[in-house]
């Protein structure tokens, strides 16, 4: 199975999660983008959508779902979105698509977050994939001195900005071992917006789309 066909497995499980007459959360990425796709042929049984993204929001408009702005909304009962990489005490990094803030906004806001993955993204220990920050533009050089001194070789994504006008600087060559702490240290960080990792906010669900079909994982409570 090609890797796009077992994003496009995981994207039509994460259907059933979805409720119907509400507004559904969506992220962002190319995972997110077949679930949009398969969105749209329930797309009468849903209230409409919030976009974690500019190209998200566009997509769901393509395919006449209605997009509403997260401020609107009451209820968000459901958020389903991709990711970098994921544990399988479903922390995760994204924001390799650069939407990490907006992602982790409709996330908190979300009664529960469905995390749709192919298995190569499934890892031990996070940090391989280099960890996305938004940065705002005058705060550059502050934060990637004081990412250096977290361990990280920080990269200016070049030619970037996020939707939100800021920039993305990727922590290469960390080994995540406590994912909530190294959240929470990033936050402090002048300047910082928001970090990649969801450890503070984990999914609650994770489908994997494997050759055998979608593995299950649940977040345990407490
Ligand atoms: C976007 O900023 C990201 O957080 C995506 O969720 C993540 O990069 C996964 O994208 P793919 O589904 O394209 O791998």
């Amino acid at each position: 199975m090609t890797q796009d066909a077992l994003k496009q497995l995981v994207a039509g499980e994460a259907i059933r999660y979805v409720v119907e007459d509400a507004v559904v959360g969506v992220g962002s990425g190319t995972t997110v983008n077949f679930f949009i796709d398969a969105l749209a042929r329930m797309k009468g049984r849903i209230e409409g959508a919030v976009a974690a993204s500019e190209a998200s929001a566009a997509r769901l408009k393509a395919h006449g779902i209605r997009v509403f702005d997260l401020n609107s909304v009451n209820e968000l009962p459901v958020y389903i979105d991709g990711a970098d990489e994921a544990t399988e005490h479903l922390y995760l990094i994204k924001g390799g698509g650069g939407a990490l803030t907006r992602e982790k906004i409709v996330a908190a806001v979300a009664g529960k977050f469905i995390c749709i993955c192919d298995r190569s993204k499934l890892v031990p220990v996070l940090g391989r994939f280099p960890l996305p920050v938004e940065v705002i533009p005058m705060a550059r050089s502050h934060v990637g001195r004081e990412l250096r001194k977290l361990g990280a070789h920080p990269v200016l994504r070049e030619n970037f900005k996020t939707d939100n006008g800021n920039l993305v600087i990727d922590c290469h060559g960390l080994s995540i071992v406590d994912p909530p702490a190294l959240e929470a240290e990033l936050d402090h960080i002048a300047g910082v917006v928001a970090n990649g990792l969801f450890a503070r906010r984990p999914a609650d669900v994770l489908l994997l789309g494997e050759a055998a079909g979608v593995r299950t994982l649940a977040r345990k409570a407490g």
